[in-house]
């Protein structure tokens, strides 16, 4: 079935992340993420899944990929631990990968079954958050397999300084319906 990237990186340096922290506070970011992903399975590993307010995001399954098979959701009917991403090359549902860096990688290099089928690019071009301490993560890899496996199939959509773009891998078959609905995601952005 379908699989889904969907991030948001910093232009040039491709960094996503400092420390457990998202480097910028957007609301339409949020929102966008949220309109792509509502009753919609994600997959989450276990450090982007703790920094989720109180560890869930209302109305998703979520998958916690970690190497800990005893690891603890904080909701047991939604979220299910994953400790083998192998799980996911034939699992017949439509799949959202949330992140973070070590997630989108091992998917992004993970070949037939793994690799996205599509990816919603999202670019920020204004400055980091200066005051965040920790490690700073990026995608790069990534971003260099997005350009030379997918191509681009939208529209460049700009919104507070972030524009977003959604790529198909070449040579797939992409369900429309998807595409329809991501899409109509980005496009409604005159949510409140
Ligand atoms: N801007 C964005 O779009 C965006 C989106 C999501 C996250 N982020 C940012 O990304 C950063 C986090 O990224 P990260 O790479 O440090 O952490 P991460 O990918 O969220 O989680 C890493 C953990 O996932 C588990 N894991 C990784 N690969 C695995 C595999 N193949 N099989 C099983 N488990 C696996 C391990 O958990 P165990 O150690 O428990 O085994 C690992 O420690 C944060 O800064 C976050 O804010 C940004």
């Amino acid at each position: 079935m379908t699989k889904i990237a969907v991030w948001c990186r910093h232009t040039q340096d491709n960094v996503i992340g400092i420390g457990p922290h998202i480097p910028w506070k957007i609301s339409s970011d949020f929102k966008r993420f949220r309109r792509i992903t509502e009753n919609k399975s994600l997959i989450a590993g276990e450090k982007t899944y703790e920094s989720f307010p109180n560890r869930t995001l209302p109305n998703r399954k979520i998958y916690v990929l970690t190497f800990n098979p005893k690891y603890k959701v904080s909701d047991e009917q939604n979220h299910f631990v994953i400790s083998d991403i192998e799980e996911f090359r034939d699992m017949e549902e439509e799949l959202y990968i949330a992140g973070g860096a070590s997630i989108y990688k091992a998917f992004m290099g993970g070949g037939e079954g793994l690799i996205p089928d599509v990816v919603v690019d999202s670019m920020y071009k204004g400055d980091l958050n200066a005051n965040l301490k920790g490690k700073k993560v990026d995608i790069t890899p990534c971003i260099n397999i997005l350009k030379e496996k997918y191509i681009c199939v939208s529209p460049e959509y700009e919104e507070d300084s972030i524009i977003t773009t959604v790529w198909v891998k070449k040579g797939d078959f992409v369900d429309q319906a998807v595409i329809k609905h991501i899409f109509k995601a980005i496009e409604n952005n005159g949510e409140k």
